[in-house]
């Protein structure tokens, strides 16, 4: 395999078309999530389109130890990954003292333990070899605090801080990490978290298409966040600062309430 990608979570939504994306340049991808048969269709679909090698690694990376897993394989297998997409991720809805705490614990160990791992892990080789691009879907919930989605906007703040640190770590390297910061998008990700009906996820969602064709350029300018709505680019970098932090919670919880 050559010209490498390691993308998680592309099984469905924008790590799909991450993948294919990556496919469309002429890049072999090594493709990670639970469901064996949506990624052994993926590989099927891709291989045949593009010409192109896929490996499947059925994987659920909410395990705690699956990232590193997930390292040793592609290690065992002798890849050398050049580009690195950590993407798997889930949200859910309602308030943090209702919500299981199982739940909100398996979405730590995803959103954010397994980016970690991987990144460790995958890193390793980039160093070595001096190149390599890093692409972590974040989200724009991870520049506020989220009432009734309290844990999934920390968890995507923890995403958007660890990817631009180690950026300006592993820059010197050749090496640059890039947070991907969609709003809505219409991907499987709202029948997950529990929000089929909320109206964030309106007519103003993006395609995934858009989505991933956005963070994949970024990564490979090295950009270090991207985010993908100008409108809300513009509420994050500037009208967010000036409004009191109360204002800010009030505002986020009502535009959640369904
Ligand atoms: N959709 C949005 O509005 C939105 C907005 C901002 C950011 N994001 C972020 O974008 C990323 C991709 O989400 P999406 O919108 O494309 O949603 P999606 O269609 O639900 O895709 C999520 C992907 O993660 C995989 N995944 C989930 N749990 C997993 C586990 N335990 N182990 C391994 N893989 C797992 C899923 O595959 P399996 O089910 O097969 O495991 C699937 O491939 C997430 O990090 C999400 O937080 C989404």
């Amino acid at each position: 395999m050559k010209n490498i990608a390691l993308i998680t979570g592309a099984s469905s939504g924008i790590g799909k078309e991450l993948a294919r994306i990556h496919a469309i340049n002429g890049g072999d991808i090594v493709i990670v999530a639970r469901r064996e048969d949506e990624l052994e269709n993926l590989k099927i679909d891709l291989e045949k389109t593009y010409k192109i090698k896929v490996l499947v690694i059925s994987l659920d990376l909410s395990i705690y130890g699956a990232g590193t897993a997930l390292v040793n394989e592609v290690e065992k297998r002798g890849l050398e990954i050049d580009y690195l997409m950590n993407n798997a991720g889930f949200g859910g809805y309602g308030e943090f003292h209702i919500r299981d705490l199982e739940k909100e614990k398996e979405m730590i160990r995803l959103n954010i333990t397994a980016c970690v791992e991987i990144t460790h892990g995958i890193l390793q080789g980039m160093i070595k070899r001096k190149k390599g691009k890093i692409l972590n879907t974040a989200s724009v919930a991870g520049f506020l605090p989220g009432p009734l989605q309290a844990v999934y906007f920390a968890s995507k703040a923890f995403v958007v801080s660890f990817s631009q640190a180690i950026d300006q770590e592993v820059k010197p390297y050749g090496i640059t990490v890039t947070a991907l910061c969609p709003g809505p998008v219409v991907t499987e990700f709202q029948n997950v978290a529990g929000m089929k009906d909320n109206r964030l996820f309106s007519k103003r969602a993006k395609s995934a298409r858009y989505v991933a064709l956005i963070g994949y350029r970024a990564m490979l300018k090295g950009r270090l966040v991207a985010i993908t709505e100008k409108s809300l680019s513009v509420f994050i970098n500037g009208i967010l600062s000036f409004m009191p932090r109360r204002s800010v919670l009030k505002l986020i919880q009502k535009l959640q309430k369904q």
